[in-house]
């Protein structure tokens, strides 16, 4: 299918849909340095290009859709967390945002540690060579099998997330022979959302022990009781895609006042916190996010002097952030298959992926921006609607968008910011096969995670 500009292009509808962005930006060939990950630039022929290869040669050598990883702002991204934080603190990369052997190479590699929260990403960690002790064990309903493999395996700390895994992890490390490290994660009364927190409703949730009416001062009076465990620290997630710091600076108050009253109630000082990840990034131009050296600074902050307050001396803090390192890394190409005008409604453009590669806009209602990658167009923009191939009508990629009025089919466009959960939550929705992640760097491309086929579909069905 040809991939240049088809003369005869739709235009946008007369009526915009209500919720359109308000404006169109003034060039749409223009490329939001926020959105797209560092290497990615326009070349003077009008392709874009990643790590210095242009889409054209990815999408005809690794096909479409693929996720399109910028390595080395994978690394930069990773360091720059690592140093914020400097020697005296520890970042663990939240690896259901996105993980694969290379990505836990690139990590080992940068000096950040690893949270896995399944076997199957222990698994993962383990087999690229992540050393155990650098790997913390998340969940709140792990099994036996898993909580045994992560302790023979020696990992760091396992965070307990109920009594009933208070004791079970326990009895497992015990039999073993083995003292376990672990965190207890609590629940601080703060959800955190996007721009806000609400301090209402927020006990209700599956994760972590309360620190309300005394639950949390309960689990850890039991967990110091048990030989099998080395209580090292509390741990406290607050939620996701946060720019305000706000939540944090309640969220710390309170782990440090439970640290306090540890102390006076045991004599024992705690010596780590956890405050988990959750740092937003920008997925459209109107997303503000903060660097790591300013998220490093207020959180350094706001540890220190609570602790002051308490007298106690500054824990150890761990962060935990997924999305904010890999997220901004990565895009997802796709090809342009139908365009679809309805007039006085709504233009859809429809590519060759959809709600299997990219969950979020279907399941969080989440915002993305687009771009024509394949050339650059002087045609006026066009409000569209780009959806995949999926039969079912939420099957939404970017809500509304803007992009030139002379799309065609075959024309190339990207999904900027999907580094984080749309790999990871990728399914096999009406069989679909999922894309592959490849990572380039300097020149070279090359595939980390390869696009399922339909060998690979046909395996699992043994019927
Ligand atoms: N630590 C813990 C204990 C977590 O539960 C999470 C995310 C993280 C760290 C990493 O959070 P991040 O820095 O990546 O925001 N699927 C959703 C996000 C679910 C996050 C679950 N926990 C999404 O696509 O927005």
């Amino acid at each position: 299918m040809s991939r240049s500009a088809h003369p005869a292009g739709p235009r946008h509808a007369d009526v915009l849909p209500e919720g359109h962005p308000s404006a169109p930006p003034a060039d749409l060939n223009h490329l939001d340095r926020k959105v797209w990950a560092s290497t990615v630039t326009r070349t003077p022929d009008g392709v874009v290009s990643v790590g210095g290869i242009e889409v054209t040669r990815l999408a005809e050598e690794f096909g479409t859709p693929a996720y399109l990883v910028d390595e080395t702002d994978f690394r930069e991204r990773a360091r720059a967390w690592r140093t914020a934080f400097g020697p005296d603190a520890d970042v663990f990369y939240a690896g259901k945002a996105f993980l694969s052997r290379a990505v836990v190479r690139w990590l080992h590699d940068e000096g950040l540690n690893l949270d896995v929260c399944s076997g199957g990403e222990l698994t993962t960690a383990l087999s690229a060579g992540m050393p155990a002790d650098r790997i913390a064990f998340h969940g709140n309903n792990k099994s036996v099998d898993e909580i045994e493999t992560a302790i023979r395996a020696g990992v760091g700390r396992i965070v307990l997330d109920s009594f009933q895994e208070i004791v079970r992890v326990a009895h497992i490390a015990q039999s073993l022979g083995r003292r376990q490290r672990v965190q207890i994660r609590i629940t601080v009364g703060v959800e955190a959302h996007t721009h806000e927190f609400i301090a209402t409703a927020h006990e209700d949730q599956k994760f972590g022990i309360p620190l309300a009416g005394g639950q949390a001062a309960e689990a850890v009076r039991r967990a110091l009781q048990l030989d099998g465990l080395e209580l090292i620290g509390i741990h406290s997630h607050i939620g996701s895609q946060i720019f305000d710091m706000s939540g944090f600076e309640v969220a710390a108050h309170r782990v440090v006042g439970l640290l306090r009253d540890i102390r006076d109630e045991h004599g024992v000082e705690l010596p780590e916190i956890d405050l988990g990840g959750g740092l937003g990034i920008a997925y459209t131009s109107g997303d503000d996010p903060r660097e790591p050296h300013e998220i490093a600074k207020a959180l350094n902050e706001i540890v220190s002097r609570e602790c002051e307050g308490a007298k106690l001396r500054t824990p150890r803090i761990s962060v935990e952030p997924g999305r904010a390192i890999v997220g901004p890394t990565a895009f997802t190409l796709y090809e342009v298959g139908t365009i679809k005008l309805l007039d006085g409604l709504r233009t859809y453009v429809s590519v060759d992926g959809g709600m299997s590669d990219n969950i979020r806009t279907a399941l969080y209602d989440a915002e993305y921006s687009v771009a024509l990658v394949s050339r650059t167009s002087e045609a006026a923009p066009m409000l569209v609607r780009v959806v995949g191939k999926h039969c079912e009508s939420g099957d939404i990629v970017v809500k509304d968008a803007f992009l030139p009025a002379d799309l065609a089919p075959g024309d190339l466009i990207a999904v900027p910011a999907t580094g984080a959960y749309c790999r990871s939550m990728a399914s096999n929705y009406n069989h679909a096969l999922r894309p592959p992640v490849v990572a380039v760097r300097e020149g070279e491309a090359r595939v980390i995670v390869r696009r399922e086929t339909e060998e690979d579909l046909l395996r699992l069905d043994v019927g």
